[in-house]
């Protein structure tokens, strides 16, 4: 496997060319940023947390059922994935009332969704990332309606299984993004599901456990992190410290 070009550079990753053309290679960076990248820092070994959890989930999702880009990881912060064509959509799912929708909606913080609530912004940072409806969706020609379904369908049943597996951990899922692509005929998830892309409370403090520690100052990031890390995917910290091997496609 050779590590090839710089396809894309991510606020939070890197995307690099293989030697086969249908997969590539995602670095987690230890960047973080938040409100549009007007906030951002550097973690040391926050990468390697955010890959740990997003590969163990996107396994988890898996062996369930949902189609995803991961094949594997290739050291601790580096998975290979099959090179996906991209919607820019964010689908947001929202089991409780947290972030945007308490600023833009008459929610109480911790209220529960029911229904639960999908919600499509246009990825564009330059834009905000406008929420879009069906309509401005179709217009755009970002994806069919058919593809739309399935979207929204593989939206909900990722939150069934995450949040049911949290929920086991006394995690709440309060809520999360998701990023699909186009892989020849299909249309898989993308990108990551991680602590920066998912909202997660402690289930009796209701402490956050996810990027809003670092957006609104809550606490000690790389802490979080790590102890979260552990929560969602016993053992993996040890099991990818342990690995020195660092991708190089040498
Ligand atoms: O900010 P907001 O409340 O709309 O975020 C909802 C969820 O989507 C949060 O879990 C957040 O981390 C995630 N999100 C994301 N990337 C964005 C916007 C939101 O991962 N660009």
């Amino acid at each position: 496997m050779k590590k090839g070009p710089l396809l894309y550079r991510g606020k939070a990753k890197s995307v690099y060319l293989t030697d086969d053309p249908d997969e590539v290679s995602v670095e987690f960076r230890d960047d973080i940023t938040a409100f549009d990248g007007e906030k951002k820092a550097v973690l040391e070994g926050k990468g390697m947390y955010n890959a740990a959890v997003s590969a163990f989930l996107f396994e988890y999702l898996e062996i369930h059922g949902v189609k995803t880009q991961y094949i594997h990881m290739l050291d601790n912060r580096t998975m290979l994935v099959r090179r996906l064509s991209m919607i820019p959509l964010e689908v947001i799912v929202r089991n409780v009332a947290a972030g945007s929708l308490v600023k833009r909606y008459p929610f109480n913080e911790g209220d529960v969704l029911n229904p639960t609530v999908i919600i499509l912004d246009y990825k564009d940072d330059t834009r905000h990332d406008p929420m879009v409806n069906d309509d401005i969706i179709f217009a755009l020609g970002l994806v069919s309606r058919e593809e739309l379904l399935t979207i929204r369908k593989t939206a909900l049943k990722v939150n069934d299984l995450l949040r049911t597996y949290l929920a086991g951990l006394s995690i709440t899922l309060v809520d999360f993004k998701l990023e699909f692509g186009r892989y020849k005929d299909k249309i898989l998830v993308g990108d990551e599901i991680s602590m920066d892309s998912m909202r997660l409370w402690d289930g009796k403090t209701k402490e956050s456990l996810d990027k809003d520690v670092y957006r609104f100052e809550k606490g000690d990031v790389m802490s979080t992190y790590a102890a979260v890390v552990e929560r969602i995917t016993p053992g993996a910290l040890h099991r990818f410290e342990a690995e020195k091997t660092v991708f190089s496609g040498e």
